[in-house]
């Protein structure tokens, strides 16, 4: 997947330390700490709150060029035209050295949006700008603070592609750093994953003989672990996906053919990303069952390793519990309790899943097996996991949602759960403590959000519920009358 994420297959190579914080979103450089002159940040605000009824939220990202006063002169631009700014942050571009990007969540009509955007691209050197998102819909008092979130999955096409690095721009520490071809090969599959939109065929992929030599070694070093470490739902849809999906040691599996399986199964279809994705915009997919993939292979020197995800990890870590009925609603419902949640409840929700779909383990028959795709797809880390000497702990959402999620070296501890079930009701719970003005529900007819916040809209699902009820009942009476009870 990418990602969140959330996760890696680092093990089987070097260990680095680097932190999952540090791998997350990255506005954390905030505006307000630099020579931004705070009164007039202020002052902008007060000038904002004139109207404000008649405005709707929408969030505008840019990228400045690294130079004095660049950005208070974007921001002047904010202040000078009545914008009210709610939220300003900025982090170092990971695509160019010299740039900075900025986010910014401010309260405007549809006139003073354009022509800020206008006079941005006028009046200071911006040198990149992604479409605003508009969050007018959200107008009431209670949701006005609620941050941007898709409600149907069309609207994934407004966050798929804000991915926070690139293809082709590797570390430095990359296998693949030095080796142009490869970058090149990355910048490929970058390109393509940014033009999909949702209901586009997956593109499918000549793989290259190395990079299909690459997953050979892969696919066959993590098989000979499987009978004895995966849990058993991995084990009984492994096959299944050699059957229908092509899954062997000398091909890569097709993206699309895969999509199309998973929906059969569980409803769960992949989109292609281009890069990591921050948690709110990754577990938003799962929201819909949707599963952003990547479609790049490692770098073919170090085939058991891989400092980010991959689509080794993927589809022999991922796949086969999409194809889970339990375990795919176990992971919508962590997409969900996410939607419009604050980045700090966010933060938790991916923390969990980050120790469950990534590293999680189950108890089956008196055995630990494991079913998190960072240890179903790396050899060394599944093998220390369940060798006795790991630390293991009971999953507990309050628990494991404070706990550190390490991105380059083994977790110091993993969680263990009997059953997806189980972990299910224990992350039900632990939703319900997320601060929310509404709930939400996933309608898989119309492949959107229905947002539960008045009376109104629970009564139309508590109708829904009531056709259901009558469906179980007319079964009951037909079975008691098959008994002649
Ligand atoms: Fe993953």
């Amino acid at each position: 997947m990418r990602h969140l994420n959330m996760y890696s297959n680092k093990n089987d190579g070097p260990r680095r330390g680097r932190s999952f914080d540090s791998m997350n979103i990255g506005f954390d450089e905030k505006l307000l700490n630099n020579e931004l002159n705070k009164s007039t940040y202020k002052k902008i605000e007060e000038n904002g709150e004139k109207n404000t009824s008649e405005k709707g939220r929408a969030t505008i990202i840019f990228s400045l060029k690294n130079e004095v006063g660049g950005l208070v002169k974007a921001l002047k631009l904010f202040q000078e035209n009545h914008v009210n700014l709610v939220h300003i942050e900025s982090r170092k571009s990971k695509r160019r050295n010299s740039e900075f990007e900025i986010f910014v969540d401010c309260d405007s009509n549809h006139e003073q949006l354009n022509e800020i955007i206008q006079l941005l691209q006028t009046n200071v050197n911006v040198l990149d700008m992604e479409q605003p998102r508009d969050n007018s819909c959200l107008h009431k008092e209670d949701m006005c603070e609620v941050p941007w979130f898709p409600k149907k999955i069309s609207d994934l096409d407004n966050c798929a592609n804000r991915v926070l690095m690139y293809g082709s721009e590797l570390d430095a520490d990359h296998p693949g750093f030095k080796d142009n071809v490869y970058r090149k090969r990355r910048k490929y599959f970058a390109d393509l994953a940014m033009s999909h939109k949702h209901g586009d065929p997956i593109p499918r992929i000549e793989f290259t003989e190395e990079e299909v030599k690459t997953w050979g070694v892969v696919y066959r070093e993590l098989n000979k672990l499987y009978p004895t470490h995966a849990c058993r739902e991995y084990l009984k849809n492994l096959p299944l996906l050699s059957k229908y999906c092509d899954f062997r040691e000398d091909n890569i599996p097709q993206l699309e053919d895969v999509s199309r399986f998973l929906r059969e199964r569980t409803g769960f279809t992949i989109r292609p990303v281009a890069g990591y994705l921050s948690p709110r915009d990754f577990l938003a997919g799962l929201a819909f069952r949707v599963f952003h993939c990547t479609q790049y292979v490692r770098h073919s020197s170090e085939p058991l390793y891989t400092p980010e995800p991959d689509t080794c990890h993927e589809l022999l870590g991922h796949v086969p519990l999409l194809a889970e009925p339990s375990f795919a609603q176990f992971s919508q419902e962590i997409g969900l309790a996410s939607l419009g949640a604050s980045d700090d409840s966010v933060q938790k929700l991916a923390t969990c899943y980050f120790f469950t779909v990534e590293f999680g383990l189950c108890k089956q028959e008196g055995q630990l097996r494991a079913y998190g795709a960072g240890l179903l797809s790396s050899i060394s880390e599944l093998k220390h996991a369940l060798s006795g000497n790991a630390r293991i702990m009971s999953f507990d959402p309050k628990v494991t949602s404070n706990q550190e999620c390490i991105i380059t070296t083994f977790q110091d501890v993993y969680f263990v759960s009997d059953s997806f079930e189980e972990a299910k009701v224990k992350m039900r719970e632990f939703a319900k403590t997320i601060k929310r003005p509404f709930t939400v529900r996933y309608n898989p007819y119309t492949q959107s959000v229905d947002v539960l916040k008045d009376t109104p809209s629970i009564n139309s699902v508590v109708e829904e519920l009531r056709n259901e009820l009558d469906i179980i009942s007319d079964a009951l009476c037909r079975l008691n009358k098959q008994l002649g009870v």
